[in-house]
C-alpha cells in the first residue's frame, strides 16, 4: 500500500493540473516516463536546478525510493505522478507544455503475443507530439533491437519528428552523463544499447 504525500501525487483518478504543482509556471518542464528506481531523473534535476521535472511511474518500490531521495535532499524541482503515463499525458498535461521527454528502457515485451502491450506506437507518438513545444525533444533508449525498429517507424511516420541522429538512424552511444538501472544491467550482460533523439517541428 503506497501513501501519497508530497512529492508523490495520485494521477489514477481524475485530472491533476501538473503545472499548478510547481510554484512558477514559466520554468521549463521536462518529463521522464517510467523512471524505475529514479536515478536518472534525480541526477538530471540536481544538474538542472532551473528546470522542473515530472516523473511518471506505476512501480511502487521505485516511487518510494525516489520520493525518499527527494525528501532527504530537499530538492524542489521534481514531482512524481503515480499513474499510467497515457492517462497523465492525456488528462493532466496541457498541449505545448513540455520541453523534453525521456523514455529509458521501456518494457520491451519480447514475446510476439505481448508486443501490443508496448508503450511506443503511432498513437503514443502523436500524444507526445501534442504535449511538446516546438523544438522540444524526445530521448529514447532501449536494449531491444526489435523495439528500436518499432520506435523508428512509429516516430518517423510522423513528419513532426526530426531524427537528430539521421533519418531512421540511431546511436549506440549514450547522450547522457547519467545512467539507469536497466542500462547498467544490459551493459553488464554484454548487450548493446540503442539511443534515439527527436526534435519536434510544429
Ligand atoms: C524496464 S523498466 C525501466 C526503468 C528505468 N527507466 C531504467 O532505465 O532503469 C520500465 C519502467 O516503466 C514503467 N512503466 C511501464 N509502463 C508504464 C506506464 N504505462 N505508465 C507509467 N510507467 C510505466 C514500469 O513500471 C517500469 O518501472
Amino acid at each position: 500500500m503506497i501513501i501519497f504525500e508530497h512529492p508523490v501525487f495520485d494521477g489514477t483518478n481524475g485530472k491533476i493540473d501538473v503545472r499548478s504543482l510547481f510554484p512558477d509556471s514559466r520554468r521549463p518542464l521536462k518529463v521522464e516516463i517510467g523512471f524505475g528506481n529514479g536515478t536518472f531523473i534525480y541526477d538530471k534535476a540536481r544538474a538542472e536546478p532551473d528546470t522542473d521535472f515530472i516523473g511518471i511511474e506505476l512501480y511502487h518500490k521505485g516511487i518510494r525510493s525516489l520520493a525518499n531521495r527527494i525528501k532527504i535532499s530537499h530538492i524542489k524541482n521534481i514531482i512524481i505522478i503515480y499513474a499510467n503515463v497515457k492517462k497523465v499525458l492525456a488528462d493532466s498535461i496541457r498541449d505545448n507544455e513540455l520541453l523534453e521527454v525521456f523514455i529509458n528502457f521501456p518494457d520491451p515485451w519480447p514475446k510476439k503475443r505481448h508486443k501490443k502491450r508496448r508503450l511506443i506506437n503511432v498513437d503514443f507518438t502523436q500524444l507526445i507530439y501534442s504535449k511538446l513545444i516546438n523544438k522540444g525533444k524526445v530521448y529514447l533508449a532501449t536494449d531491444s533491437k526489435d523495439y528500436l525498429m518499432e520506435m523508428l517507424v512509429s516516430f518517423e511516420g510522423n513528419p513532426g519528428f526530426k531524427n537528430l541522429v539521421g533519418r531512421l538512424k540511431y546511436s549506440e552511444k549514450t547522450p547522457y552523463p547519467s545512467t539507469t538501472k536497466y542500462e547498467e544491467k544490459s551493459l553488464a550482460n554484454g548487450e548493446k544499447n540503442y539511443y534515439l533523439q527527436y526534435e519536434i517541428q510544429k
